[in-house]
């Protein structure tokens, strides 16, 4: 893409965007390692094709860099799901409380936080915090997975993902009569009696991997179908069922190519993150980028 060397910018794509995004991005890359992309690289653009508060992490990392984001309509629901009021009283109520926060989350949110993190470093992150009262926010179901994996009890937000939480036992059920010997991996975003169900759990970049890596040759996939691309990418000979037609997030789809080039020529929409709250926010992202 000329423009895309005018501008010296970079794309990053999350990977559950449209194929048609996904094949003209620079990197691929779950909210994890598009932060880090975002926080390294060398481009004065950053074109972040994913949602709302990644864009944000990615500006709040590269204070410096242009964000540009396709659409800035595409939001996260469970990112509006807690508000800076809210979780200043539950703060409050607990005042000796570390506050963990998902990625998935406002700027404002990670202003109040005192540390980051995404589902693929969720339970390092709990372990390596000495504190005996975590608030969690806003993925209940997350929360529930990770505290079960640490043994470490968490005071819960009752956020959820409109699109994980949709897959139920019964859907499950079904699939694994329909495909006996296909292994069903499954995001923790999903409700916790679907989690249990899973052969192998993990965050997006985990299950890529997995099933990259198993000597099964079909999988029941429990995350968003945009996954489908980088697994066919990776294993071409291998079948993927989703587990359901409804692991759609429609915001993530709201990002097209058509706005992608747009947005490279018009420079808008920019993602703007106010100073104070951005330098605050920093903080708890680039604790999360330390945990090793
Ligand atoms: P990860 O990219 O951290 O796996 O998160 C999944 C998700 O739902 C992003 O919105
Ligand atoms: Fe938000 Fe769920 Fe969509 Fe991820 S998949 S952006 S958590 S609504």
């Amino acid at each position: 893409m000329e423009l895309k060397k005018k501008r010296n910018a970079i794309i990053l794509a999350h990977y559950y965007q449209r194929d048609e995004i996904q094949e003209v991005a620079d990197f691929r890359g779950d909210s994890f390692l598009l932060a880090q992309k975002a926080a390294e690289t060398d481009a004065e653009v950053i074109v972040f094709c994913g949602v709302h508060f990644m864009g944000e992490s990615a500006k709040i990392l590269a204070p410096n860099k242009t964000v540009i984001i396709p659409d800035e309509r595409a939001g996260c629901p469970m990112a509006d799901m807690v508000n800076v009021d809210g979780l200043r009283k539950l703060k409050a109520q607990h005042p000796k409380a570390k506050v963990v926060t998902y990625i998935n989350s406002s700027a404002e949110i990670k202003a109040e936080t005192d540390i980051c993190c995404t589902s693929s470093n969720a339970v390092k992150v709990i372990e390596s915090l000495d504190a005996d009262e975590i608030i969690w926010v806003p993925d209940k179901n997350l929360g529930h997975y990770v505290q079960e994996k640490t043994g470490k009890e968490l005071i819960i937000w009752e956020g959820y993902c409109n699109t994980h939480d949709m897959l139920t036992v019964k859907d499950v059920v079904e699939m694994k009569s329909k495909y006996p010997h296909a292994p069903f991996v499954v995001h923790p975003e999903c409700r916790p009696e679907v989690v249990a169900m899973g052969d192998f759990v993990g965050s997006t970049t985990a299950i890529l991997e997995y099933c990259k890596n198993s000597d099964a040759k079909e999988f029941i996939i429990g995350t968003e179908d945009g996954t489908g691309y980088q697994l066919r990418r990776d294993s071409p000979d291998k079948q993927f069922h989703f587990a359901t037609k409804f692991l759609v997030c429609p915001n993530m789809k709201v990002n097209n190519l058509k706005k992608l080039v747009k947005c490279l020529e018009t420079m808008q929409p920019q993602i703007y993150v106010p100073p104070h709250v951005a330098e605050k926010a920093r903080l708890s992202l680039e604790r999360m980028l330390q945990v090793k």
